[in-house]
């Protein structure tokens, strides 16, 4: 049988998803695995009922994707994948449970509270305002709930600004997290685990042209500088290792993941995020860290599916 690699779907990371699962499709077939590429729709349930895969590596990134929907129905037809089972991508994907779990396995995790869209409506940013920057203080980075790809996130740094990064991040999901910002050095931290237990790959430091690790940054080649490993000393670097490889553990995820967080002034790794389906685009972090391991990208990607098969 063959790897089906599913990318693409509805999410608003649909093309980076594609993105993704081109490139991934593309290095498995270099290796000679049979693979087939899909990008999930209607037809998709069909086609799995029709002509069974030995294996699926899911790359959908965001909503279906990571939130463990997809993997459900993979479930339902007893088709094996690679990546985290759907009560972990749940956790993981909802940043509220993912940082409340890591923190209580003694992570730091910048403090944040949740508001539902009805609650702004109901009472407005101006009422709101006093009530976050009285818990938080200012400035705040507003995101949705769950999401990714930096979709929907703003930085408000004075209280005119809480209306608008609530209304953006509206558009991308109900519910607003809305963070204590942090200073320091911002790192993405990937993990395997090709049978060993999971292995913290080497940190990457984003470092954007513009200041800001949004959408464009991410996704223009060139738009961000990447370091690795992290321009941080020995210890915080052994630190953020720990910090990936905990999250990974806690919230149950399995074969790969990436979390991202900001090292602070004190040196201490905060965690943001962890993705059960890290980007695999030209330039995400994921790929980037196992190439500066010396691991080859499509040879991990082969054993992964092998193992998830076996
Ligand atoms: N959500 C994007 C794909 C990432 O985390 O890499
Ligand atoms: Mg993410």
């Amino acid at each position: 049988g063959h790897v089906l690699v599913l990318a693409g779907g509805l999410s608003p990371e649909r093309e980076v998803s594609l993105r993704s699962g081109g490139r991934l499709r593309d290095a498995l077939a270099r290796i000679d695995v049979d693979v087939e590429l899909r990008d999930v729709d209607a037809g998709t349930l069909p086609a799995l009922a029709a002509d069974p895969p030995a294996v699926v590596f899911p790359v959908l990134h965001g909503i279906s994707g990571e939130d463990g929907t997809i993997r459900e129905v993979l479930d339902l037809y007893g088709l094996p994948y690679v990546g985290a089972v759907p009560t972990a991508c749940r956790a993981a994907f909802d940043k509220a449970t993912a940082k409340a779990t890591v923190a209580a396995a003694g992570v730091a995790t910048p403090e944040a509270v949740t508001l539902p869209r009805e609650v702004f409506h109901d009472l407005g940013a101006a009422a709101l305002i006093d009530r976050i920057a009285g818990r938080l203080g200012l400035p705040v980075i507003v995101k949705p709930r769950a999401g990714g790809s930096a979709l929907g996130v703003g930085r408000v740094d004075d209280a005119g600004q809480l209306a608008e990064a609530l209304m953006a991040c509206f558009g991308y999901h109900d519910w607003a997290l809305i963070e204590r910002a942090v200073t320091g050095v911002e790192i993405a931290v990937g993990v395997i685990d090709t049978g060993d237990g999971p292995i913290a790959l080497p940190a990457v430091e984003v470092e954007p042209a513009g200041g800001v690790y949004d959408y464009a940054a991410r996704y223009t080649a060139g738009a961000t500088t990447f370091h690795i490993p992290a321009r941080l000393d020995a210890a915080a670097l052994r630190a953020a290792a720990e910090t990936a490889v905990t999250a990974h553990r806690t919230l149950g995820l399995r074969d790969l993941s990436r979390t991202d967080m900001i090292v602070d002034t004190n040196g201490t790794a905060q965690f943001l995020e962890v993705n059960v389906a890290p980007g695999m685009t030209d330039t995400s972090t994921w790929p980037m860290a196992l190439h500066a391991a010396s691991l080859d990208f499509a040879v991990v990607a082969r054993d992964l599916a092998a193992q998830a098969r076996d």
